[in-house]
């Protein structure tokens, strides 16, 4: 072989190579020659969707983040039960609470007309999240993709891998580490809390049965205690109670929740509970007065969370309904 026919060929094993790994990581701008419109669809449907009602950003937010927290960022939560599976999306922490889902599929639908196949739901579940924090107020980060989408959803396996409101910081810490995310990472991205709503179910043992007492959290500040037992009055179990989780701006990405934190208005143990590890609490005053600093920091954790336990290359597949695995 010459010398020149020899260059070729390693130059074609380098393009390979190259090739090969540009399929099997993600990139920014995964999209841009297979589908250019890829983006400007999601962006357009959260404004759709946002239009008719504020809290499906927060709606979209939560869902990115329960995707990725069980078995990665693979659009397993988008997944419907069948008759012989109960999906995450029907375990008690996502049914009825999540929302967002009439973004998705719509963003799906003019996808499949506009490139039949490209597209991955778990894809557009993180372009979305990363666009409802714009649309709130937050800062935008790039999204790389080419994640590709699971063919498992198991309700079993919700509880065990997202945190319940009655965490402490060390229940917290050592669940967002279970995930390759750290302390501060934790902190930054409990920030969420800055947007949407709660239902009384998931608090209102701190303010009618704390701890097995019969009185509320002590720790909770009393005046906000009282507002919220009138919302969220004892007994009831009336799924559609709900209260903004920072009532001061329920639809912006600020810093109002490390105000709310600081003040012990905090919704859940979870977020009160950052008070109490010298750590935690110093980041929770940092974040209260900077909020510029919040949001940077804030969009870096969550691309960091975008991009756990990703399917990417040949594994999974990209679903032609966001609802159900290719048959
Ligand atoms: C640190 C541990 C966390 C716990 C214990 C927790 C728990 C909860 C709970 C119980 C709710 C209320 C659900 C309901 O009753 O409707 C909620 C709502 C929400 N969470 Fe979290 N969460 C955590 C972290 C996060 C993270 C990391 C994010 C995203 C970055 C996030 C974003 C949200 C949003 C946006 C809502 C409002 C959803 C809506 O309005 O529909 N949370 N969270
Ligand atoms: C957090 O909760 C766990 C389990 O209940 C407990 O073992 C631990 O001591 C608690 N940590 C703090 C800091 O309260
Ligand atoms: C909860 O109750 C137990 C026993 O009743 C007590 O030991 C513990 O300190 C209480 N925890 C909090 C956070 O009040």
């Amino acid at each position: 072989m010459s010398s020149k026919k020899l260059c070729l060929v390693c130059w074609v094993v380098v393009f390979l190579v190259c090739f090969q790994s540009v399929h099997s990581q993600l990139a920014v701008g995964f999209y841009t020659s297979s589908c250019k419109m890829a983006e400007f669809i999601v962006k357009t449907e959260v404004r759709n969707g946002f239009i008719k009602n504020k809290g499906v950003a927060a709606g979209l937010v939560r869902m990115h983040f329960h995707d990725c927290f069980v078995r990665g960022c693979d659009a397993s939560v988008l997944l419907d039960s069948t008759a012989s599976n109960t999906a995450e999306k029907d375990s008690p922490v996502n049914n009825p609470s999540l929302r967002g889902f009439e973004v998705i599929d719509n963003a799906k639908a003019r996808l499949e007309t506009e490139c039949k196949g490209i597209v991955s739901c778990a894809d557009i579940l993180a372009f979305a999240a990363r666009d409802s924090v714009e649309i709130t107020g937050g800062f935008g980060y790039d999204v790389p993709a080419g994640r590709r989408d699971g063919r498992v959803s198991l309700a079993s396996e919700v509880l065990t891998n997202l945190p319940p409101p009655t965490f402490n910081v060390s229940q917290l810490t050592t669940n967002f580490a279970n995930k390759g995310l750290s302390q501060e990472e934790m902190v930054t991205l409990s920030g969420g809390h800055t947007i949407g709503r709660s239902h009384c179910t998931s608090f209102s043992s701190r303010l009618y049965n704390f701890n097995g007492t019969t009185s509320q959290d002590p720790t909770l500040d009393a005046a906000y205690a009282a507002r919220l037992k009138q919302m969220c009055p004892q007994g009831s179990t009336d799924p559609s109670l709900v209260v903004p989780m920072n009532p001061a701006s329920p639809a912006t990405t600020d810093a109002g929740y490390y105000l709310d934190v600081l003040a012990n208005r905090g919704l859940f143990t979870s977020d009160h509970t950052l008070l109490t590890n010298a750590a935690t609490a110093t980041q929770v005053n940092i974040n209260a007065r900077d909020s510029i600093l919040w949001k940077r920091k804030f969009a870096a954790a969550m691309l960091k969370m975008s991009k756990l336990g990703v399917l990417t290359g040949n594994a999974g597949e990209i679903r032609a309904n966001c609802r159900v695995i290719n048959s």
